[in-house]
């Protein structure tokens, strides 16, 4: 017996070791410790043995067995590192490599590109994101902004109501989340909260679904020129110009006093609309210094704090920066206009790298 296992031994482990593949070392084992295999059978044999070879073959044998066992382990686990590191070889990605540009790529919608931009600015100037739901309750969307029920202001925002309840609206404003902020949050406060609002509108300026970013600013001393400041920095920044003057005309919202309307200064010659100082004037957004009444609906005193608001339409500052001329055409999903005005997804607004006109990759 023990001549027989030597033989085998030498063959056997011979073919462990020059298994190449997993498969291989596995017909191995088979033919070896497989129910057919050719130690199983040397096992059988032992029943033929006398009692006195039985226990000294048989102990040779298991002895054998568990050498073998052992060897495929090893060799198993041998083979499965080496075919592990070949396809992570053959997988690997390299990805330093510069993109290669697709034209067939999707495209990145003005209006969230805008909205980034917009957002990168005011991250920048040390605003918190806030936000807030489009489903909203007539306490945010209207009573604590100081629009109670039968304020005639109600009647300026054509308002969605949702079917089967008095209290739900589809919001016509961002302006809830300040309250949601003041709420939630003791001063200083420093938030701008981008979304979507609704109206019953529709015309070339109007849709029912539009985006809004709303600004908030409430600290003890906060005035009327850090609205102004913050303004005007921010329309540089976006407009991507140094030439820009704002105009404050008094306006009327129930949720800030003084409340204003600012206009830019603004060309269009030749067909072609330029932020610029000196020439017109384009209508950008409603602002103001947060009611008294709306600080204590929040549960602030109104003679410790005190702060601005601001609420822009984001579709607007996308039409101006972009010269789309039709609001609707936003929302058409027609693949022709997205890949004209549309951007490409690389090509991601930042302060440093630029937002616009030094972005990496153009439309
Ligand atoms: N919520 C106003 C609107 O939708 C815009 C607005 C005006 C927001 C003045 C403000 C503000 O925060 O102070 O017409």
């Amino acid at each position: 017996m023990e001549q027989k296992i030597n033989k085998m031994r030498e063959e056997i482990l011979n073919a462990i070791q020059t298994a190449d593949t997993l498969v291989e070392l596995d017909e191995v084992r088979v033919k070896t410790l497989g129910k057919s295999g050719s130690i199983t059978a040397q096992m059988k044999e032992l029943g033929s043995l006398s009692v006195e070879e039985r226990k000294s073959a048989g102990q040779l044998l298991n002895v054998f067995k568990t050498e073998v066992a052992t060897a495929i382990e090893t060799k198993k686990a041998e083979l499965e590192e080496k075919e592990l590191n070949e396809r992570l070889k053959s997988e690997m990605v390299d990805v330093t490599l510069p993109v290669r540009p697709q034209v067939n790529m999707g495209r990145i919608h003005p209006v969230a590109q805008v909205m980034e931009e917009m957002l990168s600015i005011f991250a920048q100037m040390g605003f918190d994101l806030a936000e807030g739901p489009d489903i909203e309750d007539d306490f945010h969307n209207f009573e604590a902004l100081n629009i109670p029920p039968s304020h005639p202001a109600r009647q300026m925002q054509a308002t969605f109501f949702m079917e089967n309840t008095v209290d739900k609206v589809l919001r016509t404003q961002t302006s809830g989340v300040q309250i949601r902020t003041m709420e939630n949050k003791k001063p200083p406060i420093k938030i701008v909260a981008p979304g979507r609002t609704y109206r019953r509108d529709y015309d070339m300026t109007h849709t029912p679904m539009f985006h809004q970013i709303e600004g908030l600013v409430i600290d003890t001393e906060t005035n009327l020129a850090h609205l102004k400041t913050t303004l005007v920095e921010f329309m540089k920044l976006f407009f991507e110009t140094d030439d820009v003057s704002l105009r404050f005309r008094p306006s009327y919202f129930p949720f800030t006093e003084p409340s204003y309307e600012a206009d830019v200064g603004c060309s269009r010659e030749n067909g072609e609309f330029k932020i610029k100082s000196g020439a017109g004037w384009c209508e950008l957004l409603g602002c103001g210094m947060v009611h008294p009444n709306v600080l204590k609906n929040c549960g602030l005193d109104p003679d410790v704090y005190q702060g601005f608001a601001f609420g822009c339409g984001i579709d607007r500052f996308a039409m101006l920066k972009y010269g789309i001329p039709d609001l609707r055409s936003f929302f058409d999903a027609d693949m022709r206009w997205i890949k004209h005005y549309g951007f490409l997804p690389l090509d991601i607004p930042t302060n440093t790298s630029g937002l616009s006109l030094n972005g990496g990759l153009k439309r």
